[in-house]
């Protein structure tokens, strides 16, 4: 350890609005999250532990003091999402804009007006907009890049009734990321965001995740809404979610031309979740078989899309005929990885489609929730996405549920140890470190006893308390180096 980060590394804390921003007023209660942790079937199937977002920390009133404690432990930048479900209530489907397909019918480009960005203005809740620019405002003064996410999961309702999909009785407009229609508005409200923040933000996320939000939601069927199981939906959620990002892509690079610091005017990447696979028995050719399938399915497949215009629909790992999509390539500025843990994959036979013949060990040093601790496997994806795709990095989330706080110093040093590292040792281009997160917050379906927080929050007071390894972050971000 002690090696040094490079100047100007940013170190960062990382939140989203769903999972923060409720818990002292403002509730958004219409997006397809809010509906789903509501949801009193979710709960009596176990599906959602019953917590719900406006018992949260409620960065909605709160961000002031947030940035601040951001700040003083030695921030130099910020991690947030906008909730498009707070930003338009009500439906952007009847604004009208130019949609361009392919010859296989995809859509390749929203052509998207000056009138229609007139309109959609309109149609923005003002209360909302105005409060978004005062947080990202407020993060700037504070010394704090903001990078901003444009989809951080909750979809408007008018876009996503997560019940009747998941009861298989959506009719298509209502089916969220299952549904063409849902890219076209999705970039209508990329376009706004970039028109009406562009000024303030350099740093601009599309996706993140397009994998936990696929499989959860469409191929593990419960966690996640619409709670599906369905290996053919999943994978039309995997291309619509890598298509969503060039869409995103185009319509941020064409509104945000404004420069806010030095990154700008605009520069935008993907967050991809990556773990470290490895078989629980290298010897065994049906264990490493799986955890090949485990990587390329989770790790690889919709960064191939993204770079590639790779849209391996049968996921045999051949891109054939119309799989191959480049002009769906619209560009990626950066990578952002989110790295929690290593998987260790075994072969089990479960009778159905042989490719999800696979299982995951358990951990060797789990956390709360049994997520294995492997800081080396940090260094491996930042080497293997560098490598493979060319383009900077940022960690954009990284952090460990854990309620006692006694293993977070441990993981923390750890993976940034793995980061500085992967920069100094194998030269690759690491920007800047997101811990996830400042505070303890929703953890979606399972809800506020999941602690990822370096601060964790009085929950009726809303008072913030510090744990000690929010001590030892500062230590490191102050002096850009390791101990
Ligand atoms: C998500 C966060 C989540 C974290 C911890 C990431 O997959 O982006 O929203 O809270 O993991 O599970």
């Amino acid at each position: 350890m002690g090696g040094a980060f490079p100047d100007g590394f940013l170190w960062g804390v990382a939140v989203s609005s769903f999972q923060v921003e409720m818990g002292r007023g403002g509730n958004a209660d219409q997006s397809d999250w809010w509906a789903w942790v509501h949801d009193a079937e979710n709960k009596q199937r176990g599906w959602v532990s019953g917590d719900v977002p406006e018992e949260g920390p409620g960065f909605w009133e709160l961000y002031k003091s947030d940035f601040k404690l951001a700040r003083e432990m030695g921030c130099n930048a910020f991690r947030m999402s906008l909730d498009w479900a707070r930003i338009f209530p009500a439906s952007t489907e009847g604004v009208s804009v130019e949609v361009h397909r392919d010859r296989y019918g995809n859509i390749e480009k929203v052509w998207i007006d000056d009138r229609a960005m007139r309109e959609l203005v309109t149609l923005t809740n003002k209360s909302v907009a105005r409060r978004y620019r005062q947080i990202i405002s407020e993060c700037r003064r504070c010394g704090l890049e903001p990078m901003v996410t444009l989809y951080h999961w909750p979809i408007p309702l008018w876009l996503h009734d997560p019940i009747a999909t998941r009861d298989g009785v959506a009719p298509e407009g209502k089916r969220g990321w299952l549904d063409e229609g849902t890219l076209v508005e999705f970039a209508k409200y990329c376009a706004y965001a970039a028109h009406a923040f562009g000024d303030l933000v350099d740093l601009w996320a599309t996706i993140n995740e397009v994998k936990i939000v696929s499989d959860h939601g469409f191929l593990d069927g419960g966690e996640f809404p619409p709670g599906v199981n369905d290996f053919e939906a999943f994978m039309v959620v995997m291309k619509h979610l890598s298509m969503a990002h060039g869409l995103a892509y185009e319509q941020v690079k064409r509104w945000d031309q404004a420069s806010a610091g030095s990154l700008g005017p605009s520069s935008v990447g993907i967050v991809a979740v990556l773990h470290y696979h490895e078989p629980v028995d290298p010897s065994n050719e049906a264990d490493v078989k799986a955890t090949l399938f485990n990587d390329y399915i989770f790790n690889e497949w919709s960064l191939n899309a993204v770079f590639r215009g790779d849209y391996d629909m049968n996921a045999d790992g051949l891109v054939e005929g119309n799989e191959m999509l480049p002009n769906l390539v619209k560009g990626c500025d950066w990578i952002g990885i989110n790295y929690y843990m290593r998987m260790r994959v075994m072969h089990v036979a479960k009778g159905g489609d042989p490719r999800l013949d696979y299982g995951f060990a358990p951990a060797v040093d789990p956390s709360d929730i049994g997520f294995d601790t492997y800081p080396e496997g940090l260094r491996w994806v930042c080497d293997w996405a560098y490598t493979r795709y060319r383009r900077p990095i940022y960690v954009t989330e990284n952090g460990i549920a854990d309620s006692a706080d006694s293993m977070r110093v441990r993981y923390l040093t750890g993976h940034l140890d793995a980061i500085q590292k992967a920069i100094e040792l194998d030269g690759v281009p690491v920007r800047g470190y997101f811990h996830w997160s400042l505070i303890d917050n929703l953890e979606w379906s399972s809800g506020y006893k999941v602690r990822f927080g370096l601060y964790s929050f009085d929950s009726v007071t809303k008072r913030r308390i510090p744990k000690a390894s929010a001590t030892v972050f500062r230590r490191i971000a102050k002096a850009n180096r390791l101990p």
